[in-house]
């Protein structure tokens, strides 16, 4: 169900949201741009002969600026035309970000050693290695711990915030409008149920359980600490729990035909080939005919080689094995081979998003 749109209702009112927003993403990116500067300078000084990304040409660099004012005006629009409620433009976890930022510079040395060394096979002791798959058994990023433990849960959204200037949300809402979309041309039998695929610490769930208070969530990932930080999260708001799952995407515990929507945010980047198809798979498999599917994932170089460059670089500087991989793969493809009909491919910022529908 869509809230009610506020657009031109009280223009002053709306104005002065409009500049409050934009006011507030700068900022984080002003913010983002100085962790950033302020990391490189502390890199350079303890690691001095480094030299491991390649500076962005000025057209790359107006690119980006373009893309990024492109995106918040989209977010705008789409809380304006009432996909979602305009507080979710605001919605930021200031708290954890004071509590757990002076964590993540600790962190950083330990980063830089893994990188250095390149070490990206480090767990704590008490991990059971042997439950996960072996493409997952990685410090993704170099991040402590990879994805298996509370520190690394409390300090992922921080780290994907820094990444992406402030934006990662405002990337994750682009999945929204497709599914109220194709809700409203195909209406499900109630209830409408959205699963949310590798959920992490529960982000996209939040943003979509604002957008569609009727909604039935479920939201499934490998790790149990993101899942706790996911369940954290989520209890904080009011209504019905998404049932959070431990589960591989590879073979979802639920029955055919069951979600009437799927997202799956920043996943396919992180997964080797085959695995991104068993993936799609699964996802096709569970997913009831009329129902649609919404990929949100890195930008690709089959798109656009001229960001190459921008790409190579965040596979240099992160622990990402199966990066370079991902961004040359045609998922059209893989989609169609599972039975999937592509509707729409569209770019925000530095993401790509398919959206597909499994046919009636
Ligand atoms: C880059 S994070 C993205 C998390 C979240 N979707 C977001 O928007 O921030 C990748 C997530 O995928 C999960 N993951 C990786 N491989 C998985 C698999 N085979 N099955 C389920 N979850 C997986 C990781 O545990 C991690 O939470």
């Amino acid at each position: 169900m869509l809230v009610a749109p506020f657009a031109s209702q009280l223009p002053f009112v709306e104005e002065t949201l409009h500049s409050s927003y934009q006011a507030l993403q700068w900022g984080k990116n002003i913010f983002a741009i100085a962790h950033k500067t302020l990391s490189a300078r502390l890199l350079n000084t303890v690691f001095p002969t480094e030299e491991r990304t390649q500076p962005l040409s000025p057209e790359l660099q107006a690119w980006l600026k373009e893309r990024y004012e492109a995106l918040l005006q989209q977010d705008w629009q789409d809380a304006a035309a009432g996909f979602y409620p305009a507080t979710l433009l605001f919605d930021a976890p200031w708290e954890e970000f004071l509590r757990f930022y002076p964590l993540l510079l600790l962190d950083l040395p330990q980063m830089w050693q893994r990188a250095r060394s390149r070490q990206f096979q480090e767990f704590a002791h008490n991990v059971r290695l042997e439950d996960y798959p072996q493409y997952y058994r990685q410090n993704f990023h170099y991040q402590t711990d990879g994805y298996l433990s509370d520190t690394s849960a409390n300090l992922y959204d921080i780290q994907v915030e820094l990444l992406f200037g402030g934006t990662a949300d405002a990337m994750r809402r682009r999945v929204i409008a497709p599914i109220a979309q194709q809700v409203v041309a195909h209406p499900p039998t109630p209830p409408l149920r959205i699963l949310d695929v590798a959920c992490g610490t529960g982000r996209t769930l939040k943003q979509l359980r604002y957008a569609f208070p009727g909604a039935v969530l479920f939201g499934l990932d490998l790790s149990p600490a993101y899942l706790r930080k996911a369940n954290a999260l989520l209890a904080t708001q009011t209504g019905a729990l998404p049932q959070l799952i431990q589960g591989n995407a590879e073979s979802l515990p639920y029955v055919d035909s069951y979600f009437s929507a799927i997202t799956c945010v920043f996943l396919f980047h992180e997964l080797p080939a085959p695995v991104r198809q068993n993936v799609i798979h699964e996802c096709a498999r569970v997913l009831q005919p009329g129902g649609i599917f919404v990929i949100c994932d890195s930008i690709q170089s089959l798109d656009s080689p001229e960001q190459r460059p921008m790409m190579e670089n965040f596979a240099n500087l992160f622990h990402e094995p199966f990066y370079r991989n991902y961004i040359e793969d045609d998922l059209n493809l893989r989609l169609e081979k599972a039975g999937l009909v592509v509707k729409e491919v569209q770019h925000h910022f530095m993401s790509k998003y398919w959206v597909a529908v499994k046919p009636s």
